[in-house]
């Protein structure tokens, strides 16, 4: 039996016989506002293991660094073993979510440039929005890794813009993590799926992503499953 690392609302992380590789199991349960809200999403784990495989694959072809190595399952995938950073990056390029709540803009908006954000990962404190100084009073990246973070999330954003509207998506946010591997090198790391990333049907503004579950518009699952098929079939 292979000894867990640790186990995420979405992800369990499993060691390997190599230290430098850990195989994800991408799970079903559904978690939104930090946990508050708890359900399945039918097949989920095997959607967002394929989508984020090919994602994460694309962008490895586009010169985005990351840690994906790859799918050995459904619902499992090995990646190069990285040191999280305790900072979620978010690149926003429709006003929705957050933005809208805290700043009083309506929906839909289209941002005059994308909107790069940084949130402190702690589950006790809500994940608060943090500036560049308050990652630096906290230490938990230098501004050098801070400044290569928000250009690698504007990267992703510049590669993922027209890689969704190929496939008639529109790519209004998303949430990205990164690691320090074996040779302290920064790289890409997590999932980028339907669970982090707002997308939408680019005639309809459909809503295909996590917010399904999040507002309890229902069809989660049918959303993923449709997210996975235009992602693979143009691939
Ligand atoms: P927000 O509008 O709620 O701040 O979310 C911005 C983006 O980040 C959206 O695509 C959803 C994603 N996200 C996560 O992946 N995990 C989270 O815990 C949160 C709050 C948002």
């Amino acid at each position: 039996m292979q000894e867990v690392l640790y186990e995420g609302k979405a992800k369990i992380l499993y060691r390997t016989a190599d230290p430098a590789v850990l195989l994800v199991h991408f799970k079903d349960e559904a978690t939104a506002f930090n946990a508050q809200k708890k359900g399945i999403i039918a097949r989920k784990g095997e959607y967002n293991c394929t989508i984020a495989s090919h994602i994460l694959q694309y962008l490895q072809q586009q010169g985005i660094a990351n840690h994906f190595l790859r799918q050995v399952a459904p619902q499992q995938m090995l990646v190069q073993a990285v040191k999280i950073l305790p900072l979620e990056v978010v690149v926003r390029n429709i006003a929705a979510g957050s933005l809208c709540q805290r700043l009083g803009i309506e929906q839909g908006r289209v941002l005059p440039q994308p909107i790069v954000e940084f949130y402190y990962k702690n589950d006790d404190l809500g994940d608060p929005l943090v500036n560049n100084d308050h990652i630096a009073l906290l230490q938990v990246a230098t501004p050098e890794q801070v400044e290569l973070l928000r250009q690698q999330a504007l990267a992703v954003n510049d590669r993922l813009q027209p890689f969704f509207q190929s496939r008639r998506l529109k790519l209004v946010d998303f949430k990205l993590e990164f690691g320090i591997n074996g040779h302290g090198a920064v790289i890409l790391a997590d999932e980028i799926s339907p669970d982090t990333c707002r997308l939408w049907d680019w005639d309809t503004d459909r809503v295909l992503d996590k917010d399904r579950f999040r507002q309890d518009l229902g069809g989660e699952s049918a959303a993923y499953a449709e997210v996975l098929r235009r992602v693979v079939e143009s691939t």
